[in-house]
């Protein structure tokens, strides 16, 4: 979603800001600007569209300085056009903001400021910032911003220079992340940290209620009193290089690709292969507290709530625990029943979905102990847990998630391997599970080799209109899985289904044009899904199966096969989700689709 980039020191500001955008392109954005204060004067270039148009206009019509700030909007107030991306520019041109967020109380705002004369020249709820801090202005920035927001309802990461108090940004944070990357005579501001990791590994993460001034050779974070608080400085561990695309076409490639060392990397040091168990040093529950577990409730939003359906069966069937998966949005308007002894798990790539937030407090409000699933360091929701597990699954550039899904998989089986061994799976099976997690990696290299057999698939069908995901089991989720992923990067209709329930409606949509991916592992209900199959073909559907070995039962009635290594059954997701991912990918360059940026999703969903 939308990004913010700040600097100040003695650089040329313009390269800085557009480098700093482009780091965050990934997250989906479609206009983009930079203010730039030149010792005189604010600067303000915008564009629609990508940055490279943004580029041709600051080449067209350069600007210089040592101070600036760079936005790029997703729209949710008013379209995608020049004149409502950000910066957003007081009446009087000497107060500049960029935002992140919605404000609620835009109206009502609006209103009162056009009673005082001021003229608005966007759609944007951001304008009214511009126009209030100006209003209230009266020699110091960070004062009026402070003034500002004590009349704000709603959510915001904000930045905002002013000619008449210059040499410093001052950004506030609410709902919306922000931080600042500390440097040697220089100092960013960020939304995100690959914006600033080209310049500095130290970065100070605001809190909600933060107002932080930046300077070139200073920065301070204050309260809403403009008290001084104290922040610590966090490093960055990860490097450029994982968030450079490293010789494949597209991030999403490289992410897939990546999945044997990205699922490695989760269980490292956490394995207990002789115990069959594992060692989770941030979940924060003693061995009784564990015990005490009444009920689960499991957290999220699109990829991780497909994975959270994998959760909900793996910790029912081992632990015995009653488990409910919930969609963040639903969920937090829902008046859930929770209590005390409620394991609240929040599953969520970026840490910073606004609704998966918003349902972590709530569960946490109510009563139950939270457990973030993260992936992204120093995330507020990793950092508003109660306890937590890393993924360590790398940065994921590409906005179609990949590899952060096997890794919840596996971050999931983790802790149900603990929970299980705590009450009463043998260590005897519990040894089994371990070992068959250890062997992932190499079975998803070995899934990998197959990627010519799926781009030959994918030229196959690259055309259609409709596909359906059929699966049981462990396998509908990762049929929702599929089907998303084609769905969200190449453009074509996909409905993930439970394979028996397509005769119940979706069957009626089956003739010889429709391709039907059937998930079917060697598992519990593969007779079943035989079954299924049969009916698919009776139908003259065109099946894609996925499946792990010759299967008599299966002559006849398979299109397109893709094979897969065996595993135990709550693990197969793992490795059937790998073909889907490379199924979309190859369909959607077949048809010229932007596979990183597909249109209209944003990377992190940060507004409600
Ligand atoms: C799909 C996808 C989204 C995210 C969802 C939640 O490929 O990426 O559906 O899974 O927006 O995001 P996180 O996991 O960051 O909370």
């Amino acid at each position: 979603m939308c990004g913010i980039i700040g600097y100040v020191g003695p650089k040329p500001v313009v390269p800085l800001l557009i480098e700093g955008l482009k780091r965050m392109e990934y997250r989906g954005y479609d206009s983009a600007g930079v203010a730039v204060y030149d010792g005189t004067v604010l600067h303000t270039r915008r564009a629609a569209g990508k940055i490279a148009k943004l580029e041709a206009v600051l080449a067209a019509n350069p600007v210089h300085g040592a101070i600036g700030i760079g936005h790029t909007r997703w729209a949710t107030h008013g379209p995608p056009t020049e004149r409502n991306a950000h910066p957003h520019r007081s009446a009087d041109g000497t107060i500049s903001v960029v935002h992140n967020g919605i404000i609620e109380n835009v109206n009502t705002l609006r209103a009162a400021l056009q009673e005082l004369g001021y003229v608005f020249n966007s759609d944007t709820d951001t304008e009214v910032l511009a126009h209030l801090i100006q209003e209230l202005f009266d020699g110091s920035l960070e004062e009026a911003v402070l003034s500002a927001l004590t009349k704000v309802e709603g959510t915001y990461g904000l930045a905002v220079l002013s000619s008449r108090d210059a040499g410093k940004i001052v950004a506030a944070r609410k709902g919306s992340p922000l931080l600042i990357g500390v440097g040697h005579g220089e100092n960013f501001l960020a939304s995100d940290p690959s914006a600033v990791l080209a310049h500095t590994r130290q970065v100070v993460y605001l809190d909600d209620g933060d107002v932080a001034v930046i300077e070139h050779d200073a920065y301070r974070v204050i309260d809403a009193h403009a008290a001084t608080i104290s922040r610590k400085v966090d490093r960055i561990h990860w490097d450029l290089a994982e968030i450079e695309r490293g010789g494949y076409d597209h991030f999403m490639l490289k992410e897939i690709f990546e999945q044997p060392v990205s699922v490695e990397n989760t269980m490292r040091g956490r394995l207990i292969l002789d115990d069959g168990t594992a060692k989770l040093g941030g979940i924060n529950l003693s061995h009784d507290e564990l015990l005490r577990i009444d009920n689960v409730i499991i957290t999220a939003c699109g990829t991780s709530w497909h994975s959270a359906l994998i959760g909900e069966m793996m910790i029912e069937e081992l632990c015995r625990i009653p488990v409910e998966v919930e969609y963040a949005s639903e969920f937090r308007y829902k008046n859930p029943i929770v209590s005390d002894r409620t394991l609240c798990i929040v599953i969520s790539q970026s840490g910073e979905t606004a609704d998966t937030l918003a349902a972590m407090r709530e569960a946490k409000r109510r009563g139950a102990r939270t457990l973030g699933l993260v992936n992204v360091v120093g995330s507020t929701i990793a950092r508003e847990d109660d306890g937590g597990v890393y993924l360590h699954a790398g940065p994921e550039i590409g906005v179609a998630s990949t590899k952060a899904f096997t890794s919840q998989v596996v971050a999931l089986a983790l802790l149900t391997l603990k929970l299980a061994r705590k009450h009463n799976l043998s260590v005897v099976r519990g040894r089994e599970l371990a070992q068959a997690m250890h062997d992932l990696p190499a079975q998803i290299q070995t899934v990998l080799e197959t990627a010519t057999v799926i781009e030959a698939i994918a030229e196959e069908f690259k055309h259609a209109t409709n596909f359906l995901y059929l699966g049981r089991g462990y396998s509908f989720p990762t049929a929702l899985e599929g089907a998303l992923k084609l769905k969200e990067i190449s453009y074509i209709h996909a409905e993930g289904y439970p394979a028996a329930e397509m005769k119940h409606g979706p069957i009626a949509l089956i003739d010889d044009q429709m391709p039907v991916v059937f998930i079917a592992p060697h598992d519990a209900v593969f007779d079943k899904v035989v079954s299924n199959i049969q009916e698919c073909r009776a139908r003259h559907g065109r099946t894609i199966v996925i499946t792990t070995r010759d299967e008599p039962a299966l002559k006849g009635l398979i299109d397109y096969e893709i094979r897969i290594p065996e595993t135990v059954d709550m693990l197969s997701p793992v490795l059937a989700a790998v073909p889907l991912q490379l199924l979309a990918y190859y369909i959607a360059v077949k048809r010229g689709a932007n596979v990183d940026q597909p249109r209209n999703l944003a990377k992190s969903v940060t507004v409600e």
